[in-house]
């Protein structure tokens, strides 16, 4: 089984049962941005799953050019079904992308969990998509997730596989693109989360990457 089927399989049991609507605030505005000051570009979401961040970018922008991929059929049926106006795709350890056709890549919370061998040629895919001067946003678990100290230190009760960045890494994975900024961001989950002697410990601590493609 490749690794993109590996991870098709557990997340169609998690789309099955749980439909979010509710947009990541950072990637989205990040690409709210970029259509505001080009209603044209083409937008792309690697691991939409079911198109929670390009559906509230279609309630903004009716007519922008949305394409996002997930390796799970379930979440695309249900994004499909959700926002039928957007361009989703069933991926597997490859994108299909056209080289030199996209002007902006969002990413929220996948390459986390895909290998690093293979998040890396998925990073070389999208860099290789993205226009000269395209703009990617990235948000990737670091080593301080509140699941990076348990166990293995990647297991994670709903999501199974978990991969954690050093900032050093992220630095190599990227190293074609300008950095622009990058943010050390926490989300620390107060209700809802597992708990430790009364406190929770789910700490969803992520390094966000906003990049360029050098023109
Ligand atoms: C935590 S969810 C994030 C979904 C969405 N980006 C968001 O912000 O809510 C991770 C997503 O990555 C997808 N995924 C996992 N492995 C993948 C792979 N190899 N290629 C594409 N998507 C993948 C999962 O199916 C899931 O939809």
């Amino acid at each position: 089984m490749t690794t993109s089927a590996h991870n098709a399989k557990q997340w169609d049991a998690f789309y099955a049962s749980s439909q979010t609507r509710v947009p990541y605030t950072d990637a989205a505005v990040f690409a709210l941005i970029a259509l505001s000051r080009n209603p044209d570009a083409r937008v792309f979401e690697f691991g939409c799953g079911n198109g929670q961040n390009l559906g509230f970018l279609r309630s903004v922008f009716p007519e922008a050019r949305l394409y996002g991929c997930d390796v799970s059929t379930e979440a695309l049926i249900a994004g499909r079904r959700l926002y039928p106006d957007l361009d989703l795709f069933v991926s597997g350890d490859a994108l299909g992308l056209k080289p030199v056709s996209l002007d902006v890549i969002i990413e929220r919370a996948t390459l986390q969990h895909i290998p690093k061998p293979l998040a890396a040629r998925y990073v070389q895919e999208m860099f290789a998509a993205l226009k000269p001067g395209g703009r990617a946003f990235f948000e990737v678990a670091s080593m301080d997730h509140g699941y990076a100290a348990r166990g293995d230190g990647s297991e994670d009760p709903v999501f199974g596989h978990r991969v954690f960045y050093a900032l050093d890494e992220l630095k190599t994975l990227f190293a074609d693109f300008r950095i622009d900024q990058v943010y050390d961001r926490r989300r620390a989950l107060v209700e809802g989360a597992e708990r430790n002697n009364g406190r929770p410990v789910y700490d969803e601590a992520a390094f966000q990457l906003y990049l360029t493609k050098p023109a």
